[in-house]
């Protein structure tokens, strides 16, 4: 069992441990396959720069907020909040990121089952000998359908429960130690190979040579989007995690460290992705679909394709798993602890309604396309929710409470563990939480709605 850390709660027995966890919950779909897309979408350097402007200055000191509270709370995220604001009505924000987690949990896994799909599919080598349109092809009449999609969802909901359902430190701990490491030599392996590519420097210079003249708020809007998506900031899956962070590790470091593993693996992504796009003459805006499109494409092309195919899409799913292990905790933490549910117990209701609105979600590219609100298939409707206006209000509100709620002594107290380390830039820390991020936060979220328009 995990050692006992504060009131006897399980906790990340090492560093090493806690950096892996959090790192494995920020780095997963949102790097490898949304990261790309999104930089093809929006013209490649410039985009590049300003979302590593946003992970510095706010994505770092969010995360850090999120670490403070879950350590200072020692509880879930609603329970944290409770703890810290007795009687006040922060606790709804625990509610909005448990809502928000169940949400993302269900859409989440719908694109998790394509990539377990894909990793059958590269084994049984369907791509050989395939022109593109036969690609997207066999991509439109997988995705399309009821049946199939369905049972990967399940299998990878399933594969996520059972990870959750063996405990914080046998389970968390102990995958992510294996995985993550791991997940980074494939990633090394491919970025290799993708380089060594002939025309792969066009590729390069797309992602790294910015290009501000196409740089717009959308464009702005959408890197500080991506930069909260991928750091699993805004609806406290941090903050249940840093309830299992002992009293001596330093939050500070943890999150810094964190982010800059997070960063480099989405840079790491792209350097694997574009110089195959352009050495293959293929679109760096194909959308969300681009790496199950145009990826099978190169792999099928290159020399050993084979291997890397089947690399790739197995990365891709281990990345997938544990970022899912953390959305699924915030439920399941919640649950057991607020309701008094046993964890297994909690953890079969959680991940079974998960799937049940996960079902809705996968189908919604098929039979249930045509189901629309607002312009929006069932899908599309949860990621905007989700992503678009619960992330970016959770992530306000946490900074707002931890910058104007909180005592600064206390916020002190907790990233100096009760002034055993040296805390520098601290007054720079509490001018980002009490200013500049609610500020930026409130951009996005209100361009978002609509209510304001910046440009
Ligand atoms: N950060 C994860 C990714 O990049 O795939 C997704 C995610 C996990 C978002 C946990 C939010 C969260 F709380």
């Amino acid at each position: 069992m995990a050692n006992s850390g504060v009131e006897g709660r399980d906790c990340f027995t090492s560093k090493f441990g806690i950096i892996c966890a959090a790192a494995g919950s920020a780095i997963g779909l949102g790097n490898i396959w949304r990261f790309p897309y999104v930089v093809g979408d929006s013209g490649g350097g410039a985009f590049l720069l300003i979302y590593l402007g946003f992970i510095l200055l706010l994505g770092i000191p969010v995360m850090l907020s999120e670490f403070i509270i879950g350590r200072r709370g020692q509880r879930n995220a609603l329970g944290s909040f409770k703890k810290l604001a007795p009687g006040k009505q922060w606790y709804l924000v625990g509610v909005m990121g448990i809502v928000a987690a169940f949400m993302i949990l269900a859409f989440y896994s719908t694109i998790a089952g394509w990539t377990l799909h894909y990793v059958t599919q590269s084994i049984a080598d369907s791509f050989a000998g395939k022109t593109s349109g036969e690609i997207n092809q066999l991509f439109d009449s997988f995705h399309t359908r009821s049946f199939l999609p369905l049972i990967w969802q399940l299998i990878f909901m399933a594969m996520t429960a059972w990870i959750i359902l063996s405990g914080v430190k046998r389970g968390i701990e102990k995958y992510a130690k294996v995985l993550m490491p791991f997940l980074v030599l494939m990633l090394i392996i491919m970025a290799v190979r993708s380089i060594t590519l002939e025309g792969a420097t066009e590729g390069l210079l797309f992602l790294f040579r910015p290009d501000f003249s196409a740089v717009d708020s959308g464009v702005i809007l959408a890197a500080l989007g991506q930069a909260f998506f991928s750091l699993s900031i805004g609806m406290g899956a941090l903050i249940t995690y840093g309830s299992y962070i002992k009293k001596h590790n330093n939050l500070g470091n943890i999150s810094v460290e964190v982010s800059i593993a997070d960063t480099l693996i989405a840079i790491l992504a792209g350097v694997a992705i574009f110089p195959a796009v352009f050495a293959f003459g293929l679109a760096p805006d194909e959308g969300p679909g681009l790496i199950f499109t145009v990826l099978p494409n190169i792999f099928q092309q290159m020399p050993g394709g084979y291997f890397f195919s089947i690399i790739f899409f197995v990365l891709l799913a281990i990345a997938a798993l544990t970022s899912s292990i953390s959305i699924l905790e915030v439920v399941v933490a919640y649950l057991t602890e607020e309701l008094n549910i046993t964890r297994h117990k909690a953890t079969l209701m959680a991940a079974i309604a998960a799937a049940f609105v996960g079902a809705f979600c996968t189908l919604s590219f098929g039979v249930l396309k045509d189901v629309t609100i607002s312009e929006l298939h069932i899908f599309g409707l949860l990621d905007f929710t989700a992503s678009n206006l619960l992330l970016p209000l959770g992530g306000l509100l946490i900074v707002i409470f931890v910058g104007w709620y909180m005592k600064p002594s206390d916020i002190k107290d907790e990233i100096s563990n009760s002034g055993t380390l040296k805390v520098r830039l601290f007054n720079v820390l509490m001018f980002i939480l009490k200013f500049i991020a609610p500020i930026a936060i409130a951009i996005v979220l209100f361009d978002s709605l609509g209510i304001i328009r910046v440009n």
